[in-house]
C-alpha cells in the first residue's frame, strides 16, 4: 500500500497531492482526508449488498468524524447518518443533510434535543431506555407530530474488542435487555402510542471487530428476536439495524474483513434462518472514514536514551489523536517527504502534551529523520478530530480533503483567539 503512495520525488501522495505541500500550505499538526477512498468504501457496502440482494440502507456513524464537510460527502453518496447528540445533529443539518435521512441514537437523549429532531423531522429516533419513551411521548403528544422510531436492543452478545469498544453484551448502559423482558416491555408502549411508528429493531455490538462470528451470531439473534415479537406481540419489523463495527487495519497485525465478506456472511445467516428477511441497515462508522484520514506531523525534538531507547517528538499528540493514550491503540506512520529511504531506526513517537503517556506509536520503524520532516500517520479518519480536545490549551488541528489531485481546507486551524473565545473575566 504504502508503495502505491509514493511519488516519484518520494514524497507521500494523498488523493494526487503531495503530502509534503499540504503540511506546507496549511501547516502541521493536519489531518488529510483522501475523499475517494472514503466514496469507495461506502459503494463497497452498497455493491455488497446488492450482489446479495438484500433490501438494505447504509447509515455513516458520523461520531467516527463529524464535520460540515463529511455530511456533505455522504449526502452525495445518497447514503443515511446516524448522529448521537444535538451538536452532530445541528451540524448535519447546518450542511444540508436531508432529516429524513438522519437517525438519531444515544442512552440519555436530553428533551431538548428529542424536540430538536422531532421539529426537524429526523427519519428515525432509536429509542434506548423508558425515560425516553416517555419523554418522546410528551413532546408528541404536545406538539401534535409523529415520528419514526427503533428500538434499540442489548442482544447479550459479547465482541471480541477492546473493553470499551464492546457494546452488545449484557450488562452494557445501551440499550433495552431482551433476556429480562425489558424490551417486550419497551415494545408494548411504542406500539400503544399513537405518535410512533415503529420502523424496526437496533443492535451494535461493539467497534473494530474483526471477525465475522459476532455478525452472524448477531443476525441470528435479531430474527430470534423478531419472531418473539411476532409471535407474542404480532409485530414484524420491517427494519433490522445491526449497527457498526467492522474492523480496519491499522498495523500488519490487524487482519479486516472486507465488506463483502461481512455482508455475503449476514446475508446468508439471514437468508437460512429466515424467508423473508426485512430490510437491512448497517451504521459503519471506521471502516468508512478511518482509512482514508493521515495525520500530518513535524518532527521536532529527539531524546536519545544511551542503550536504551529513543524518543522523536512531533508537534501534536494526544490532542488530536486520544486513541493510542486512551486504548492503547496501534498506528502506522511514514516519512512523508523520506518514503524512498530505507528504515534505518526504531524509535517512539511521542506527542507534544505534558503526559507521559502521550506516546503515539511505540517501536517505530523508520528512516534516519531531522527536525522538519514531516511524520504521517495512517488510518487516523476516524474517532482522531471527533475525539480531539484542547488539553494545554493546544489548538485543534485543521483538516483538509483531498480529491483528484485537488485539496479543500474543510475545518480551518483554531486559532490562540479561538481558545479563549469562551472564556470570560473574573
Ligand atoms: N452504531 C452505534 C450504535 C455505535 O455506538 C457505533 C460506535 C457505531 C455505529 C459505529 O461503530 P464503528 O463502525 O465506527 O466501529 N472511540 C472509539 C470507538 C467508539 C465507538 C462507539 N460507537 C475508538 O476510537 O475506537
Amino acid at each position: 500500500i504504502i508503495d502505491e503512495l509514493k511519488s516519484s520525488n518520494g514524497h507521500l501522495m494523498i488523493g494526487g497531492v503531495d503530502s509534503t505541500v499540504l503540511a506546507k500550505k496549511y501547516g502541521t499538526p493536519l489531518y488529510v482526508f483522501d475523499v475517494e477512498k472514503i466514496r469507495k468504501q461506502i459503494r463497497s457496502f452498497k455493491t455488497a449488498f446488492e450482489k446479495n440482494q438484500l433490501k438494505n440502507q447504509v447509515s455513516y456513524a458520523s461520531k467516527a468524524f463529524a464535520v460540515k464537510a463529511i455530511y456533505q460527502v455522504m449526502k452525495q453518496e445518497d447514503v443515511h447518518v446516524d448522529v448521537v447528540s444535538g451538536g452532530e445533529l445541528y451540524t448535519a443539518l447546518q450542511a444540508g443533510f436531508p432529516s429524513e435521512k438522519i437517525s438519531f441514537h444515544g442512552n440519555n437523549k436530553s428533551a431538548a434535543e428529542l424536540k430538536m429532531a422531532v421539529e426537524n423531522h429526523v427519519g428515525v429516533i432509536i429509542l434506548d431506555n423508558f425515560l425516553e419513551i416517555s419523554l418522546l411521548s410528551q413532546i408528541l403528544k404536545a406538539t401534535e407530530q409523529k415520528v419514526k422510531v427503533m428500538l434499540r436492543l442489548t442482544p447479550g452478545i459479547s465482541a471480541h474488542t477492546h473493553k470499551y469498544d464492546q457494546t452488545g453484551q449484557t450488562d452494557s448502559k445501551f440499550g433495552f435487555d431482551v433476556e429480562s423482558g425489558q424490551a417486550k416491555q419497551a415494545l408494548k408502549l411504542v406500539l400503544a402510542d399513537p405518535n410512533m411508528e415503529i420502523l424496526g429493531i437496533h443492535a451494535h455490538i461493539g467497534s473494530q471487530i474483526f471477525g465475522t462470528q459476532g455478525f452472524v451470531l448477531l443476525a441470528k439473534k435479531m430474527i430470534e428476536i423478531a419472531k418473539s415479537f411476532q409471535s407474542e406481540l404480532n409485530y414484524w419489523p420491517e427494519v433490522i439495524n445491526l449497527g457498526g463495527g467492522f474492523g480496519i487495519s491499522y498495523t500488519d497485525d490487524d487482519d479486516p474483513i472486507t465488506a463483502d465478506t461481512f455482508i455475503t456472511q449476514i446475508s446468508d445467516e439471514l437468508k437460512k434462518v429466515c424467508q423473508n428477511v426485512p430490510e437491512i441497515w448497517i451504521e459503519p462508522g471506521r471502516s468508512i472514514v478511518g482509512p482514508a484520514g493521515y495525520t500530518l506531523y513535524s518532527i521536532g525534538s529527539r531524546k536519545d536514551i544511551p542503550g536504551l531507547t529513543s524518543y522523536l517528538s512531533v508537534d501534536g499528540g494526544m490532542g488530536d489523536n486520544i486513541r493510542p493514550a486512551l486504548y492503547q491503540a496501534k498506528y502506522e506512520a511514514v516519512v512523508a517527504n523520506k518514503m524512498d529511504q530505507e528504515n534505518q531506526e526504531t524509535v517512539h513517537i511521542a506527542g507534544k502534551y505534558c503526559e507521559s503517556g502521550d506516546i503515539l506509536i511505540e517501536n517505530l520503524v523508520l528512516p534516519k529523520t531531522k527536525p522538519g520532516d514531516i511524520l504521517a500517520v495512517l488510518d487516523t479518519g476516524a474517532y482522531g478530530y471527533s475525539m480531539a480536545m484542547n488539553y494545554n490549551r493546544n489548538p485543534r488541528a485543521a483538516v483538509v480533503f483531498v480529491e483528484n489531485g485537488q485539496d479543500k481546507l474543510v475545518v480551518r486551524r483554531e486559532t490562540y483567539a479561538d481558545l479563549i473565545k469562551l472564556d470570560g473575566d473574573y
